[in-house]
């Protein structure tokens, strides 16, 4: 490991404690997200609402990184909860508008939504845990109005070629998710021609949990009327008119009420410490962690599941089977008293490794899983 990533590796402390190998699930938050939750606390207790102006002006300056994080305009960055939360409002404005192409290895925050609002759906079938672009393109018929795709899947770690969907989708919504991906490898909604993006804090972007955000391209928000709003997306909340509705013009208008001050700003410690290592950086040295990951678990005879292309349709996540379809959950139990955090998912054991792990712990974690399936031991 170079020097650098050694640097990097001590702002994580959990790796003393294991190999942390689960960031598809939730990642750790580094010590400069853990000291903007401190920072906040502390000016909280000391001065309560006299940091309301302060604290409204650094939300605005996180919107402007989180916009630039993926490409956007800070116009079109609204805060939310959860991904859930933020499909919930992209469901809201398109659930009338036709067909809803999606494909069966999504997670539910991409379907659910749209199911509760009675949408017509169309299930693409997956290939081998991939949903690829020629066969997406014949489902692609003219009652289609919206695509919704996670940008990488969480149960195969399947990613898709954004760019190639966003120059299919024609006159269709391009609705992305982004949670699989967004934190590890470079999210571009200009270049992919993406119409709406929902992510969360806790997972690749090492936020902490309770946040995430929604991108709403700019063209969309003075023609698409949300269903829900507050007194917080109207335009001048401040004079607290409860009979006018003059609702705000950028994607501000879809946070209703007062902000999650702690929870935004451990995001915006993590987008910072993100661009400061740099998106590329990271996303060469994760795709080089799972690809390493994928290889050593191979060439210790499991099969990987996940579809690799390199390049193409890999991603942070790898997913591998036990011999004789053995059911992973008692295995990853074991891993885990044994120091390995990873999760079992899809047809196996799901592996997903962050800029900061390294090859050693790879390594181990090969030699261990081996050692547990050999010796066919169960809890
Ligand atoms: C692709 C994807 N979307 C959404 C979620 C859940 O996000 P949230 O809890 O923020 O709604 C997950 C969780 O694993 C996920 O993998």
């Amino acid at each position: 490991m170079t020097s650098f990533w050694q640097k990097i590796r001590a702002d994580f402390p959990v790796t003393r404690r294991c190999a942390y190998l689960d960031h598809a699930s939730a990642g750790p938050i580094p010590k400069p997200v853990a000291a903007a939750y401190e920072k906040y606390s502390r000016v909280h207790l000391a001065q309560a609402d006299f940091s309301w102006p302060r604290w409204i002006r650094q939300r605005e300056e996180i919107r402007i990184k989180t916009a630039r994080f993926i490409n956007a305009e800070p116009d079109e960055i609204a805060f939310t909860h959860s991904t859930s939360h933020g499909m919930n409002l992209i469901a809201e404005l398109l659930h009338c508008k036709g067909k809803v192409l999606c494909n069966t290895l999504e997670f539910p925050s991409s379907t659910v939504p749209w199911l509760w609002r009675g949408a017509p759906m169309i299930f693409q079938q997956d290939e081998n845990g991939a949903v690829p672009i020629p066969v997406l393109k014949k489902n692609l018929t003219a009652g289609v109005k919206t695509i919704v795709s996670s940008f990488v899947q969480y149960g195969t770690g399947y990613r898709q070629d954004m760019e190639a969907l966003g120059r299919l989708k024609k006159n269709r919504f391009l609705v992305v998710n982004a949670t699989q991906g967004c934190g590890a490898l470079a999210v571009d909604v200009k270049r992919w021609q993406a119409d709406f993006l929902c992510t969360n804090s806790y997972k690749w972007l090492l936020g902490g949990y309770g946040g995430g955000f929604l991108y709403v391209n700019r063209r969309w928000l003075g023609l698409l009327k949300p269903e829900s709003a507050g007194w917080r997306s109207m335009r001048e909340p401040d004079r607290m008119d409860n009979r006018r509705l003059d609702l705000r013009r950028d994607a501000g208008r879809y946070e209703w009420g007062c902000p999650a001050f702690p929870v935004i700003f451990a995001m915006g410690a993590a987008i910072d410490y993100l661009m400061q290592i740099g998106m590329a950086r990271i996303e060469r040295r994760v795709l080089e962690l799972s690809t390493y990951a994928a290889e050593r678990l191979e060439g210790a005879g499991f099969e990987v599941v996940t579809p690799r292309v390199a390049g193409k349709t890999q991603s942070g996540i790898v997913v591998f089977r036990l011999a004789h379809a053995a059911p992973a959950a008692p295995v990853v139990k074991k891993l885990l008293a044994a120091g390995f955090y990873v999760s079992a998912r899809g047809a196996g054991i799901r592996v997903a490794p962050h800029f900061y792990n390294t090859f050693e712990e790879i390594d181990s974690f090969v030699k261990k899983v081996k050692s547990f399936v050999m010796t066919g031991s169960r809890p």
